[in-house]
């Protein structure tokens, strides 16, 4: 059986729309899930909305909508959004849905059951656009320490998660796996913030009702992040256990986030998890932030980043490559359009593009079109050679480690190298010296070989494009070398230059 792997993003809120910070997420999870499936993996492959919360229930409130009539429209934005960006999600979850209430309530009330979860009273300074409770020495100047916003002082009567229960195992647990906290900066934070002590969590509310009311007593609702985490097993059918879904592919391999939500994910999520006897996920990305044009993207300055017009204006796959190659990930970005026409230009139109045009347009303009057989290698063949056999390998060691960035940079020092290889073997002049055709068609062959190797890499991260460099090359998988005799159909510019504004 081949192996299973399990990426997620986070689930979106639904009260607002999506922008460009959650296309990058979801961009690199479905750059991950096609890689691992064309690795040979069988990929479950998880994205969809988080739905509850007060946060959502005011935003309905103030359109004038039911929170659920709110949720149906959004969710529409973002699905529409995703299949325009070529994502290919296994499964979309809402938490609306019955299959993933049914879910936390069978996990709220084990924990309920074993004594993890018990009935308390709260008092403390909470944090709405955040949906977080700070205790007064964590405010800030009165506000929130996350978003810098005022908190409101709440008391009421509350389930309590036993989070401090939990603290020594789980920090065992984070020493114990170096990797399960990435990047190793992140780790760090979490393993301070868990030395510092955890106390109990709050986790039910009774100051609204939009949320999966408290088993047996439903004056109360799960806290929203309680019932959003538990998506990434009530998508695979927790409680129960089937195949296709929880037996086979929970632990997840890697739920990929943004830093803003790393504590939810490494030290509530996982502490949940130990109280109900269930295993841990492999590992928690936490990537980095996007300004824009070096500010803070934000409703009121204007300057949020909407994916549907760039990609209506750049395509799909100039905004999939630039949200992975511009920025390594884990680490923050900025996005600006000149560092976009940039990129496109330089990395898509003059490097790919050119080699893909005037490799085939020499196969065409040589060769009739026909795939010609190549003979003997010489010297000045091997550094491509090598390259080539070099590449696979060294891309998977990249994706393995999530280093999106470097395993294009890998690919395109391949692509260096074969327009290098071109300039240095200048098959325009062997084409004019009968007795050098062997040579000619060595050459033609070599880069074509290298076309369909850079088709195969970069297709996880373009599909269109991998797609359309292997048809042009006649090759539909990609994974066997080429057949001489082969047609090769001349392309037509893959990447547009972009002419500046
Ligand atoms: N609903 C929670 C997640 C629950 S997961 C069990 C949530 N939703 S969110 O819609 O606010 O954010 C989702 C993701 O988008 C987060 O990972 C967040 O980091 C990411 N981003 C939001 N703005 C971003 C940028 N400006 N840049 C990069 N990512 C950003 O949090």
């Amino acid at each position: 059986m081949s192996k299973c792997f399990y990426v997620s993003t986070p689930i979106y809120y639904v009260n607002d729309v999506p922008h460009i910070g959650h296309a990058y997420t979801t961009v690199a999870c479905d750059v991950l899930a096609r890689f691992k499936k064309s690795r040979g993996h069988q990929v479950f492959f998880l994205t969809g909305t988080d739905e509850h919360g007060q946060k959502v229930e005011k935003a309905a409130v103030a359109k004038g909508e039911t929170p659920l009539e709110l949720a149906d429209r959004v969710v529409k934005r973002f699905q529409s959004l995703w299949e325009k960006l070529n994502i290919e999600p296994t499964d979309f979850i809402r938490t609306s849905q019955e299959r993933h209430k049914k879910g936390v309530i069978a996990l709220f009330r084990k924990l309920y059951e074993s004594g993890d979860i018990y009935l308390g009273e709260y008092e403390d300074w909470y944090c709405t656009p955040c949906e977080t409770f700070w205790t007064e020495t964590q405010l800030l100047d009165g506000c929130c320490p996350d978003c810098g916003r005022p908190t409101d002082k709440l008391k009421e009567e509350s389930y309590f998660f036993r989070m401090s229960r939990f603290q020594d195992a789980l920090l065992q647990h984070i020493e114990a796996n170096p990797d399960f906290i990435q990047p190793r900066t992140r780790r760090n934070e979490i393993l301070n913030f868990v030395r510092e002590g955890l106390r109990d969590l709050s986790i039910s509310r009774t100051s609204f009702s939009w949320g999966i009311p408290v088993p047996e007593n439903d004056r109360h609702v799960i806290y929203v992040w309680f019932d959003a985490l538990t998506n990434y097993i009530t998508a695979l059918g927790y409680p129960d256990h089937p195949e296709k879904g929880f037996q086979d592919f929970w632990p997840a391999d890697v739920h990929v986030i943004g830093k803003d939500i790393l504590r939810f994910h490494t030290v509530y999520w996982p502490t949940f998890l130990m109280a109900a006897g269930l295993p841990l996920p492999k590992k928690v990305f936490a990537h980095g932030w996007w300004t824009v044009e070096g500010q803070k993207m934000s409703k009121s300055l204007q300057n949020v980043v909407e994916p549907n017009m760039l990609i209506d204006k750049y395509g799909v796959d100039a905004i999939r490559y630039f949200l992975l190659r511009e920025v390594p990930f884990g680490l923050d970005g900025d996005f600006s359009h000149s560092a976009l026409v940039h990129r496109i230009n330089s990395d898509l139109a003059n490097d790919l593009g050119n080699l893909v045009s005037r490799s085939t347009a020499m196969v065409g303009k040589y060769f009739d079109g026909v795939l010609p057989a190549p003979s003997h290698p010489r010297p000045e063949d091997a550094p491509l050679l090598q390259a080539y056999a070099a590449m696979p390998a060294k891309v998977d060691e990249l994706m393995n480690e999530l280093a999106f960035n470097k395993a294009l940079q890998a690919i395109w020092e391949l692509v260096g190298l074969a327009n290098k290889y071109i300039d240095d073997s200048a098959p325009w002049a062997l084409a004019k010296q009968p007795d050098q055709q062997d040579r000619l068609g060595t050459v033609l062959y070599n880069l074509c070989e290298g076309l369909r190797l850079i088709g195969r890499q970069v297709a996880p991260f373009m599909p269109d494009t991998g797609e359309k460099i292997l048809d042009i090359l006649g090759c539909a998988a990609g994974d066997a070398p080429l057949q001489p005799g082969t047609s090769i159909t001349k392309a037509a510019p893959l990447f547009p230059r972009i002419e500046s504004e």
